[in-house]
């Protein structure tokens, strides 16, 4: 999985927000559901109050104002990044105007930002482990992460690793698209594989290509570790939107 499936996923992320503001929302309510629940924990962390008057950043926030349109922290300087802020430029009244950049690269200072948000991005980037060195590198010494990202069973994993393989994609799905019997054919054999498998196999294929990674709750840890943060709180819980579990997270960068 790497810069191919990226730029697959964005291309429909990019139809994905398109949606989004023909609909007149600013953020959706599946976002602002998780940004309340990593608010909460930081919240809970004791780091809430530290959102004022400081500098926050927010990665992969969306086209639009990401979590700082629920926080109350006027006096605080806010930057939002994303791969698609391009996208409403000067189209929506908001509280920031992203910088359009990519998480594996923050154009960014080390050590500058106090408070560090990435809510619901990381399985979108192209190379998460890089993305979470860059968080890193970001966050001054004693600050903090705040990070939302889904994670999956091995079992839903190996079925997302199978069907969005380099192989399957470009030799077997792609010369066959155009054709609807096939197509068809294909969307059953799928359904059929759900009830051997118990999982929705079907659901996985049309969601991955919304994601370039699949990530399980040990590697997100091993990731956080090995980038150097601390964990100080940690919260898995279901999703109401999608089929996978929501983990919440607020670590800090020690010396
Ligand atoms: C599911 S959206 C989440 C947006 C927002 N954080 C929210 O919760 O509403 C994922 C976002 O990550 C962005 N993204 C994907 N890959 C990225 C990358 N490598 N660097 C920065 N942003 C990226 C996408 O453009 C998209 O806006």
């Amino acid at each position: 999985m790497g810069l191919d499936s990226w730029l697959e996923a964005q291309k429909r992320e990019e139809g994905y927000w398109d949606s989004v503001r023909k609909e007149g929302y600013v953020v959706t309510k599946e976002s602002m559901y998780r940004f309340s629940r990593l608010l909460s924990l930081l919240y809970e962390s004791n780091f809430l109050e530290r959102t004022s008057q400081e500098n926050l950043l927010d990665v992969g926030c969306g086209p639009h104002e990401g979590i700082f349109a629920m926080l109350h922290a006027d006096e605080s300087t806010k930057v939002g990044v994303d791969a698609l802020a391009r996208l409403y430029k000067g189209k929506s009244s908001r509280k920031i105007e992203p910088i359009t950049g990519t998480a594996e690269r923050l154009p960014l200072r080390n050590n500058a930002f106090n408070i560090v948000f990435c809510v619901n991005a990381l399985d979108h980037t192209s190379d998460p482990q890089m993305a979470v060195d860059e968080l890193y590198r970001v966050t001054e010494v004693g600050g903090v992460l705040s990070l939302m990202v889904h994670v999956v069973g091995l079992k839903k994993k190996a079925i997302f690793q199978l069907f969005h393989s380099y192989w399957f994609v470009k030799k077997v799905l792609l010369p066959l698209r155009y054709d609807r019997k096939i197509k068809l054919i294909f969307r059953m054999i799928l359904k059929m594989l759900s009830i051997f498998y118990r999982e929705d196999v079907y659901d996985i294929f049309v969601d991955g290509y919304l994601h370039p990674h699949y990530i399980t709750l040990p590697e997100i840890i091993q990731m956080l570790r090995s980038a150097g943060y601390y964990l100080i709180h940690m919260a898995v819980m279901e999703d109401p939107w999608v089929n996978k579990l929501g983990t919440y997270f607020v670590l800090v960068k020690g010396t």
